[in-house]
């Protein structure tokens, strides 16, 4: 895959930054108002008998933040935070070392649990519904199955797509909450609160411009934040100003919409290959040279979501609006 400045996807630098600024209770949580209001109930409910809280399934795009709410769930619950991902566990045997080590209401948070492999799959279900596992020891004549019981636990598990999961997993969540891209008002607090955590300003217009521009997606905008104080910096400005907000996000190839070289070139991919479509995604992953999953989960929703491709039943159309922000024109016939 190629480098990409405004991937909603954690990339390394992300971590150990994302880590400072992740808000650590659901009140420093901007945005997606519906998810933490039915989140603060079912936690506060929890509390009050005394119970684990139940699993929770998180799903959208990424860079929306599923890990942020999951590990301010178990803030919220005074649990231990636990977390791995779905390609990390590659044997059932992975799964029961940390089942069996969790304490009484733990979060365990599962990422990308869309992809964990199927053995492992069977084994969370008697897990998450009952609190036991059921393992098998030897093989042979001499296999014997037996039975480790859990302390009650609280999986959160996050996936791009709830779709991606299979039918008997998604039924054992108790609630499942669907983060949407942020509104632009909710990005520019977002970037406000964040430059106050990098201890820099940032002029309201320019802050507004990185709302803007972040596609809907809190780890686009911190990340450009990043970049545009860096240059901020160089420059010897007091603040951050919108003229070289403007500057850095030209050099970061991030266009007035927020989009990027991978969406130019996906849309002029369909427009020069297909004219302007239907085609389907393999065919546009192809043509491109992407992985038809990224495009899909990745690449696809904020274009979908801003209207500059739709899906319909015969594959990918590009929009009017995408041919004018292209400067294109949309041949007849
Ligand atoms: N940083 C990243 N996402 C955030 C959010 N939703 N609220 C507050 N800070 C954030």
């Amino acid at each position: 895959m190629e480098e990409r400045m405004v991937t909603g996807e954690l990339q390394n630098e992300d971590a150990s930054v994302e880590l400072s600024l992740r808000p650590a209770n659901l009140h420093q949580y901007i945005g997606q108002q519906k998810v933490k209001e039915n989140l603060s109930i079912f936690i506060q409910a929890a509390k009050m008998r005394e119970e684990a809280l139940d699993h929770v399934l998180l799903y959208g795009p990424p860079g929306l933040g599923k890990t942020t709410l999951a590990s301010i769930i178990a803030n919220e619950m005074g649990v231990q935070f636990r977390s791995t991902s779905g390609p990390a566990i590659e044997r059932s045997g992975d799964l029961a070392a940390i089942l069996s080590s969790l304490e009484p209401g733990d979060v365990l948070f599962i990422d990308e649990i869309h992809r964990l492999p199927r053995s492992v799959e069977e084994i969370l279900y008697p897990a998450m519904e009952d609190f036991f596992l059921d393992i098998v020891i030897g093989t042979g004549p001499s296999a014997r199955s037996v039975r480790i019981d859990l302390p009650p636990f609280t999986l959160v598990g996050a996936t791009t797509r709830a779709g991606l999961l299979s039918a008997p997993l998604r039924d054992r969540f108790g609630v499942l909450s669907r983060l949407d891209f942020y509104e632009p008002d909710e990005l520019c607090e977002i970037v406000e609160r964040t430059a106050d955590i990098f201890a820099t300003t940032i002029t309201p217009e320019a802050s507004v411009e990185v709302a803007r521009r972040s596609r809907g997606t809190p780890r686009i905008a911190n990340r450009l934040l990043k970049r545009i104080r860096d240059i901020s910096q160089v420059k010897g400005e007091q603040e951050i100003s919108l003229a070289t907000t403007d500057e850095a996000l030209h050099m970061l190839q991030v266009d007035d919409q927020g989009l990027d070289h991978i969406d130019h070139k996906l849309l002029k991919g369909i427009i020069d290959g297909f004219q302007g479509g239907p085609v389907g995604l393999d065919t546009i992953a192809a043509t491109i040279g992407e992985e038809a999953q990224t495009i899909e989960d990745v690449y696809e929703p904020y274009l979908l979501q801003t209207g500059f491709i739709q899906r319909t039943p015969r594959g990918r159309v590009v929009t009017q609006r995408a041919y004018q922000h292209l400067g294109m024109r949309k041949e007849d016939g």
